[in-house]
C-alpha cells in the first residue's frame, strides 16, 4: 500500500472548481499567471496565497463538504491554502519540499487547466547525489533536488481529481500543454495538527 499518493474521488470536484473560480476569478488568476511569465520571466511553479482558509471554506459550500468528508474542520488549526500555478510547456523538478515546510502531507484540487497534467513520484536510487537545495518564492525554505538520472519513476498520474501527496517523498509536476496554465489549489496539513496522523492513515485505507 502506498503512502505517497492517493487520489480522493469526489462528487463534489465540478461545484468546487466553480465555487473557488467564483472567489478567485479565473481572469485574475490568468491576469497573475502572465505578469510572471512575461514580466518577471518566472518557469518554476508559483504560489500565490488567497483569502483566508476561512473565508474561502465560507464561500465555498462545496469544498467545505469535501474537507468535512475527508475529516477536516478544524480548519485554520488544519490547514495553510495557497494556489499553485505550473506553467505551459514546463517540466518541474524532482524535489521534496521545503526543508523547514509545515507538512508532510499535501491535499490538491484541481481548479482549470489540469487535463493533461501530471504529478510522477519517484525513488532515488543515487541519494549521495542530490543537488544543492534551492529556492523558489520563499529563500528560507530551500526545496532538495535530484537529476532524473538519479531518480527511478515509480507513478504518473494525470492531475483531474484531488489527491493526498507525501511532499517529503520525491515529486514532480508536469505541463505539458503549449498555451495553458495549470491551476491547483492545494492545503498542506500542518504537521502541528493533533489529527494529521489519523486523518492521513484513513485517507490511505490503513486502519
Ligand atoms: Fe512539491
Amino acid at each position: 500500500m502506498s503512502t505517497l499518493y492517493k487520489p480522493l474521488l469526489t462528487q463534489h470536484l465540478p461545484n468546487i472548481q466553480e465555487e473557488v473560480l467564483n472567489i478567485l476569478s479565473f481572469e485574475t488568476l490568468q491576469d497573475i499567471a502572465w505578469e510572471r511569465l512575461v514580466k518577471h520571466k518566472e518557469r518554476g511553479t508559483i504560489h500565490w496565497n488567497i483569502p483566508p482558509v476561512e473565508y474561502m471554506f465560507a464561500q465555498s459550500p462545496s469544498l467545505f463538504n469535501f474537507y468535512k468528508e475527508i475529516g477536516i474542520s478544524d480548519f485554520p488549526e488544519a490547514i495553510i491554502m495557497a494556489v499553485n500555478f505550473t506553467p505551459p510547456d514546463f517540466l518541474g523538478t524532482i524535489h521534496i519540499d521545503g526543508l523547514s515546510d509545515i507538512a508532510t502531507y499535501s491535499i490538491n484540487i484541481p481548479i482549470a487547466n489540469c487535463e493533461g497534467t501530471y504529478l510522477n513520484t519517484y525513488d532515488v536510487i543515487n541519494p549521495e547525489k542530490e543537488l544543492s537545495p534551492y529556492s523558489l518564492a520563499n529563500k528560507s525554505n530551500p526545496y532538495r533536488y535530484w537529476k532524473p538520472e538519479d531518480c527511478k519513476l515509480v507513478s504518473t498520474n494525470e492531475t483531474v481529481t484531488p489527491y493526498l501527496i507525501n511532499v517529503e517523498s520525491p515529486h514532480q509536476f508536469s505541463n505539458p500543454n503549449m498555451n495553458t496554465y495549470r491551476y491547483m489549489l492545494i492545503s498542506k496539513i500542518k504537521k502541528e495538527y493533533e489529527n494529521v496522523n489519523d486523518i492521513v492513515a484513513k485517507l490511505f485505507n490503513l486502519g
